[in-house]
């Protein structure tokens, strides 16, 4: 027996197939398009993300042994999404989590007092990074929708939300705890929408999806509009979240970072809700069918993997992201280029919509291979950075860092990353844990695996990566150019 996961994720889709034993049958991967129709903004066209969920869901299953029981559902987080309930077309495209458009709309709240009380019942912060903000910006720049939406013919969602409308023909709208948690409308000591809150960013409270468990049915695939799959949709978790359950992660204090399009660093908190004034983010890790939550503190870094994609396509710099090991390993140090990849803006700790990437450090003997080696360390820089935190701050111990995501692939970062750490860093055989963990989730709410234990005997190491020397004058210059970064546009 199968399990059919999709991880909609911020730059593609990707679709796996997974086995009973936790092993990966097939998988399947369709890139869509990134908008940035003016600078700081970014947007995707909800029906291209649909078309490239059912085309990685096509190749997956083409390659798979059977036909799947289930299908869990990940993705990129803090995205708004709207459309249609009667067609399930989308009127404008969606706000991405990246855009910064709404920096000014989080001063006006912050100003306005209000920045405590949301820290308060959501565990975020005023950030555009959030969804809530950006629905405001919708309200005040789309009022015509806005009407629809409050008249009930116009849904408000995440991607999660969106994807399970179109997988079921529209029957259901829906998200799960920890998608909801990301939306700055969530009261995380309630488990519940806040009115309070959907009041203060203007978002009529008819329009959000009903909120559901993690695991457990949540609805079924519609086979007209799904591939002629009728499945239960039994698993809904936002992709940091689903990763750190992919990871194995079901203990408090377990810790995994996921290197992606940004980095992020989710520590298991239990069923404690643990808050930090430092930078980090109580966010609800998932929640059981019982209604049980289980939270995480997280440390959010927006560009990593971004920042490489950036030297590829931006700069020209590589032919393919994995050749940037080769490429940094030609050389023994940057050179003392420096990098930080603020490019939409610095999230955990530092959180300043208004910074912006910096290199400094050039000189005439700069090469590409330099830039690329201070495009690593960078990486390992900003993740020491949230860890640090995590251990400093918020009294938190993280014995060992589970890695997962495209870049962990990367042998010469993750040596970088256990070195800045001074921390063993572990590397699982399936590196896609986000789409696993989706997987895992929708096989658990069907009752295809039974407990999470059963489901960590199914981990398996790649690689550890023992600290060897740690460059602390390497990571104080970084933070100094971090300094530079800040309050610029
Ligand atoms: O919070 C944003 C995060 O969910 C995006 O993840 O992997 O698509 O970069 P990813």
């Amino acid at each position: 027996m199968t399990v059919l996961a999709v991880d909609a994720g911020t730059t593609g889709v990707t679709a796996l197939v997974v086995a009973e034993d936790g092993r990966v049958e097939s998988q399947g991967y369709e890139e869509f398009a990134q908008y940035f129709p003016e600078p700081g903004h970014v947007e995707h066209e909800p029906d291209e993300i649909w078309e490239a969920t059912l085309s990685a869901c096509r190749t997956a299953l083409a390659g798979a042994s059977g036909t799947p029981t289930c299908v869990g559902v990940t993705n990129q987080r803090e995205t708004a999404v709207l459309w249609d309930r009667a067609t399930l077309a989308a009127p404008r495209r969606a706000i991405v989590w990246q855009d910064r458009r709404t920096a000014p709309i989080c001063a006006r709240l912050r100003e306005g007092g209000h920045e405590e009380r949301v820290a308060e019942l959501t565990g975020l912060r005023l950030d555009p990074y959030f969804t809530g903000t950006k629905f405001t910006w919708l309200s005040e720049h789309a009022p015509d929708l806005w009407g629809e939406a409050g008249a009930g013919r116009v849904a408000l969602g995440t991607v999660d939300s969106y994807i399970v409308s179109r997988m079921t023909g529209g029957a259901r709208h829906v998200t799960d705890a920890s998608n909801a948690s990301r939306t700055l409308l969530y009261d995380l000591s309630a488990a519940a929408w806040s009115p309070e809150l959907c009041e203060l960013f203007n978002v009529p409270l008819r329009a959000l999806p009903e909120i559901v468990p993690s695991y457990g049915e949540a609805g079924r695939t519609d086979p007209s509009a799904f591939l002629g799959l009728d499945l239960p949709v039994s698993g809904i978790a936002g992709d940091q979240q689903a990763a750190l359950f992919g990871q194995g992660c079901f203990s408090p204090g377990d810790v995994k970072c996921t290197y992606g399009t940004g980095s992020f660093v989710l520590i298991n908190t239990g069923e404690r809700i643990v808050r930090s004034d430092a930078g980090l983010l109580t966010t609800v890790a998932w929640q059981k069918p019982s209604g049980e939550l289980t939270y995480a503190l997280e440390g959010a870094i927006f560009v990593t993997g971004a920042a490489v994609q950036w030297l590829r396509d931006g700069l020209g710099l590589l032919g393919t992201a994995p050749e940037s090991e080769a490429v940094a390993r030609s050389v023994p140090d940057s050179g003392g280029v420096v990098f930080v990849p603020a490019l939409t803006g610095l999230g955990a700790p530092h959180w300043d919509p208004s910074a912006r990437g910096a290199i400094v450090g050039l000189t005439r003997g700069t090469t590409r291979a330099h830039l690329v080696r201070a495009t690593l360390e960078a990486i390992a820089f900003e993740v020491r950075d949230v860890v640090e935190v995590m251990t400093g701050a918020a009294g938190l111990d993280v014995p060992t860092l589970k890695a997962d995501g495209g870049a962990s692939a990367n042998d010469l970062l993750m040596q970088m990353q256990a070195d800045q750490l001074a921390t063993p860093v572990e590397r699982p055989v399936v590196h896609d844990t986000t789409a696993l963990g989706a997987a895992f989730l929708a096989g658990l709410g069907t009752g295809l695996w039974s407990s999470p234990e059963e489901l960590a005997r199914t981990w398996r190491l790649d690689r550890r990566f023992e600290p060897g020397e740690r460059d602390d004058a390497a990571y104080k210059h970084w933070l100094r150019a971090v300094e530079r970064a800040k309050h610029w546009a």
